[in-house]
């Protein structure tokens, strides 16, 4: 029997649009990167057990998975289904046999304490309804020492995104997707009210120019779930949407440069480690990461 998951509008809005984008979702070069980077930051070892939340097509678990080898384990949770079936058929073409593939909200997992040595999110974590409180529950399944890390874009990030804020704000409507996680400030600070020590928020630029036509694309982002888009979206009249797109449009003309719009893409590789079982008796902390 196919396992069925229950979740409620916002999070079965979330795995339809990926069910839908599965097929291609491979084919960004972006994802694959941020992947990558979030799993060299990590520094995972021969023998870990690592859990990849939101593992979609498997980026992170599979080249996890080939550093773990046999004497260790990776599991891979994510909500949509279509993301998880390509991730198998990858696993299963690479012959690896050290990775599990759960259907889970990552928001709602069920995993023994101290289980795993490193906790991964790429690409993913800002779609979590309450990072704060997902956060303490990831903490609970990681080994005394274990290390969460996720990736997460600045408030500056995806030039459609931020003029898409601005122009709306104005009408009382926020997707508030990257509030809790868009300056290192806030990364770290989230981090630490989850109960992390050791905390580090490497930044890196992931941004290029982009074509006006590109800019605008991102118009679209009206139609994507967010965890607390407000209703005011909702009320408006198509006259209101229509003046807030040709504003939309205007404040985009105007970023416009001989090399086209900057798409700024700063992002965050945020850890903090669990404190270990005799740092838990003596209160001493230690440097997380030494790279
Ligand atoms: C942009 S993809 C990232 C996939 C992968 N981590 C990567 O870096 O390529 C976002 C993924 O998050 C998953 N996702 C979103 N919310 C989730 C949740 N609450 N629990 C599990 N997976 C979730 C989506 O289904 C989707 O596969």
């Amino acid at each position: 029997m196919v396992k069925q998951l229950k979740l409620n509008d916002y999070k079965q809005q979330i795995a339809d649009v990926y069910n839908r984008r599965s097929h291609n979702y491979d084919e960004s070069e972006w994802h694959l990167r941020i992947a990558h980077r979030l799993v060299e930051y990590a520094q995972i070892s021969p023998g870990y057990d690592v859990l990849d939340i939101a593992t979609g097509t498997g980026h992170v678990a599979i080249e996890v998975a080939q550093t773990v080898g046999s004497s260790g384990k990776v599991v891979g949770v994510d909500i949509s289904t279509q993301m998880l079936s390509h991730a198998r058929r990858k696993v299963e073409a690479l012959g690896l046999s050290n990775v599990e593939l759960q259907l889970a909200d990552a928001e709602a997992l069920n995993f023994p304490a101290n289980s795993f040595d490193r906790i991964l999110c790429a690409n993913a974590f800002p779609l979590m309804a309450d990072m704060e409180a997902t956060l303490r529950q990831w903490i609970g399944f990681l080994k005394p020492n274990g290390i969460v890390g996720f990736h997460a874009l600045a408030d500056t990030a995806l030039v459609g995104v931020v003029i898409w804020q601005k122009v709306f704000e104005k009408y009382g409507v926020s997707r508030e997707l990257s509030e809790p996680t868009g300056t290192v400030e806030k990364c770290h600070n989230l981090l630490e009210r989850a109960g992390f020590e050791a905390i580090e928020i490497k930044t890196e630029q992931y941004g290029s120019y982009i074509s006006l036509e590109e800019a605008r694309q991102r118009w679209t982002i009206s139609s994507y779930p967010a965890p607390k888009f407000s209703n005011t979206l909702f009320q408006l009249s198509p006259e209101q949407l229509e003046e807030i797109k040709a504003e939309f449009d205007a404040q985009l003309e105007a970023l416009v440069t001989e090399n086209g719009i900057w798409n700024d893409g700063t992002s965050f590789f945020a850890f903090g480690r669990k404190r270990g079982n005799r740092e838990l008796l003596t209160g001493n902390s230690y440097q997380l990461l030494d790279n």
